[in-house]
């Protein structure tokens, strides 16, 4: 079998000796390869969204509602403001039902499918982004740097520390995804998400896979 490793940049490493080390490895080459990107849904416009949902209703002017392109019509509701459009779109008004019909759409989502409408229809607002939506991932290193860092360099109150290979290969030997587990849930002096509440679980696994990796690569010389 090939010591090489796709994409997870350690296939340098000589591990052939140490069978628990390379099971280890071979855990950590998945998510090197497949990355954690996929987690963050990307957000959808709100033109997508009118014409897959509203126009059910929008585009022929079903129980009286505004058409898509019909200025006179939409110039009175737009006159409202988007707040209130938003929050009536949001519970429902009269024959229009609450989210349009479609409880999996957010209140910025719906907010973006009405200014879409009312563009359609003589207006020019400006599409709201989503407030909501997840900030980008934030990379091991960057999480490392800001949190775990404060107990991982030094070693504190037994923490394995960075760049001690075998106290990482020691706790990564079970399998990587205990080891991140064990992090999410907190352990001895350990406090759960190393004491940040808003790190999510594929952040979790970036921090703890650049820990690992920083601790077993071999020495730049
Ligand atoms: C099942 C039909 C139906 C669907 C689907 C629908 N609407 Fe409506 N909508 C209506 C009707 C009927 C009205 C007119 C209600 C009234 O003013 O009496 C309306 C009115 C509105 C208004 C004006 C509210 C106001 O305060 O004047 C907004 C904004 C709106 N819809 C947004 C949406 C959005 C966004 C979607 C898609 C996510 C959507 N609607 C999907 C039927 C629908
Ligand atoms: C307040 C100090 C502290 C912070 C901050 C901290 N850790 Fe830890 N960590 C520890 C200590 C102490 C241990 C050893 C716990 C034990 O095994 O008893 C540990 C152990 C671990 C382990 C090994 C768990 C196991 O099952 O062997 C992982 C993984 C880990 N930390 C990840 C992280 C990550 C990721 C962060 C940053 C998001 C972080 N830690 C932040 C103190 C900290």
């Amino acid at each position: 079998m090939s010591e090489k490793l796709p994409n997870c940049g350690i296939s340098s490493l000589r591990i052939g000796a140490m069978p628990s080390v390379r099971g280890a490895l071979m855990t950590i080459a998945i998510p090197f390869a497949f990355g954690i990107s996929h987690a963050q849904a990307a957000e959808r416009s709100g033109e997508s969204i009118a014409k897959e949902v509203c126009v059910a209703c929008h585009k022929t002017g079903e129980k009286g509602a505004p058409i898509i392109g019909d200025k006179e019509a939409w110039a009175k509701r737009k006159a409202q403001g988007l707040t209130n459009l938003g929050q009536h779109a949001v519970e429902g008004i009269r024959n229009m039902p609450a989210h349009g019909g479609n409880a999996g759409l957010s209140s910025p989502d719906l907010e973006r499918a009405i200014t879409y409408m009312v563009n359609q229809s003589g207006g020019k607002w400006t599409e709201p982004v989503n407030k909501a939506a997840p900030q980008k991932a934030r990379t091991g290193a960057q999480l490392v740097k800001a949190k775990c860092g404060d107990c991982h360099l030094t070693g504190a109150n037994g923490a394995p520390k960075i760049g001690d290979r075998d106290a990482w290969v020691n706790r990564v030997s079970g399998g990587l995804d205990k080891v991140i587990a064990s992090g999410i849930h907190g352990r001895g002096a350990m406090p759960p998400r190393g004491g940040l509440a808003d790190i999510t679980d594929a952040e979790m696994r970036a921090a703890v896979v650049y820990m690992f990796t920083e601790s077993t690569a071999p020495k730049k010389k």
